[in-house]
């Protein structure tokens, strides 16, 4: 692609082929424009260096999206009050609270005790596959482990979990960036119906309390230090955030790997040789194909970026997809080396908003792919794969397959 056709691209408006095949956009923005000024006023960046400072530098850089969404959700809507709580899209202080409530819920040694049921429940999806002429790799499998692991981290009854996944992908597919109305109308449905179910989940957790060093909804509801320390909406949009930041993103995970170890035929073949390669391959995995392909930022004070003078206030799209490509970085950045090490890629962003539930989605993607491919070494997928048709978050929605 030309440096005259990349300086046209706008992220709001983005050509057809862009959704199915970002990449040789991202090539391009890397290699012409690696600092875009978008039609809006808003900037696109892409550079790995770019990004890595920004996500560090909480000083000039904020996470604060009330003026971003106000526009594009409407002051009054339920979707401007969820994604403006959520602990993502906030600065200290509420960023500062919420975040050591979670990680204090989300230790090595919690997670570690979620082992054995996640292993019981990636069997129980193998088993109900097994025998079928044909599976759906995405609704058999990579997208019903999170629902099960997320439920399992909030205690959610499992006969309430069926709306959970429905929820959760349209209150973020309301943050692509170009939203229409019936995904604006969806994304709002979405919250008010979550809110009301939450309430009362909420309740009967306040009346029968869990354990607080397993159950993250016991301990959103007690805090750190057994008091209260969330307002009752601050509380409930968190819920909501934490419920959907692991539902989308480790399916996609999960997917993803799945298609690239079909599409790359050497990997697999090394995988089932070396399992031990596992950790590698899914850090490669979340490089390659990253489930969040964008982040954002706004600046707090004017800067200066790769030359280019950039206003307080402006709204900065972070190319995570286009940064784990960087060929500064990383050698041969398109090819799919599940040996690569060092892999610094940014799929789980960095700095103070760091994803909470890394080693959680690390630890289920490695136990999803394992046991799938103990017991399948030759799948094959069949037919057509339909991709997740999204510009944030990168996946597919169905990977028909036989096994
Ligand atoms: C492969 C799976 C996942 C990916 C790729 C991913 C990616 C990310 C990214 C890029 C961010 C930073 C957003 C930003 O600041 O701009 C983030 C934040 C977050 N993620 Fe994840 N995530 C994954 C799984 C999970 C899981 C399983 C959980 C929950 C158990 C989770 C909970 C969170 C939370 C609570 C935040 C907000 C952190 C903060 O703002 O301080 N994520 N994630």
């Amino acid at each position: 692609m030309q440096a005259h056709e990349i300086e046209t691209f706008d992220i709001a408006r983005p050509p057809a082929a862009f959704r199915d095949d970002p990449f040789p956009y991202y090539a391009a923005l890397l290699a012409h424009a690696p600092v875009l000024r978008q039609p809006d006023g808003s900037v696109l960046l892409s550079r790995h260096a770019d990004l890595d400072r920004i996500y560090r530098d909480v000083v000039r850089f904020s996470s604060d999206k009330r003026e971003v969404f106000a526009p594009k959700f409407g002051r009054a809507s339920p979707l401007y009050e969820h994604h403006t709580t959520s602990l993502v899209f906030n600065d200290p202080p509420l960023h500062t609270r919420v975040r050591k409530i979670m990680t204090s819920a989300l230790t090595p040694r919690a997670i570690s005790r979620m082992e054995p049921g996640l292993n019981a429940a990636v069997d129980a999806l193998l088993d109900q596959m097994a025998g079928k002429d044909e599976v759906d790799l995405i609704a058999d499998y990579a997208a019903a482990i999170p629902v099960e692991i997320i439920g399992n981290l909030l205690d959610v009854p499992h006969e309430e979990r069926g709306p959970l996944r429905d929820w959760s992908l349209a209150i973020l597919g309301a943050l692509e960036p170009d939203l229409d109305r019936g995904g604006l109308d969806r994304g709002n449905r979405a919250v008010a119906e979550f809110i009301i179910y939450l309430e009362d989940l909420v309740a009967r957790r306040r009346a029968v309390p869990g354990d607080p060093d397993t159950d993250v909804l016991t301990r959103l509801i007690q805090g750190t230090d057994g008091r209260e320390s969330l307002s009752e909406r601050e509380l409930l949009h968190n819920c909501i955030f934490i419920l959907n930041a692991g539902h989308e993103t480790t399916s996609n995970l999960i997917g993803n790997t799945l298609a690239l170890l079909h599409d790359h035929m050497d990997a697999r073949r090394e995988l089932l040789k070396e399992p031990d390669l596992i950790s590698r391959a899914i850090e490669e995995s979340l490089r390659f194909l990253s489930p969040n392909q964008f982040g954002n930022r706004a600046t707090i004070e004017p800067v200066e970026i790769g030359g280019v003078c950039i206003d307080a206030g402006t709204n900065l799209h972070l190319c995570i997809g286009a940064a784990n490509r960087d060929s500064t970085v990383f050698d041969a950045p398109d090819q799919f080396d599940i040996r690569r090490h060092p892999n610094r890629h940014l799929a789980f962003a960095g700095g103070p908003h760091v994803c909470v539930g890394l080693t959680l989605a690390r630890l289920e993607g490695r136990i999803a792919i394992r046991r799938f491919l103990d017991r399948h070494p030759d799948y094959q997928l069949v037919g057509h794969r339909q991709s997740g048709g999204r510009i944030r978050f990168r996946g597919y929605s169905a990977l028909p397959a036989q096994l």
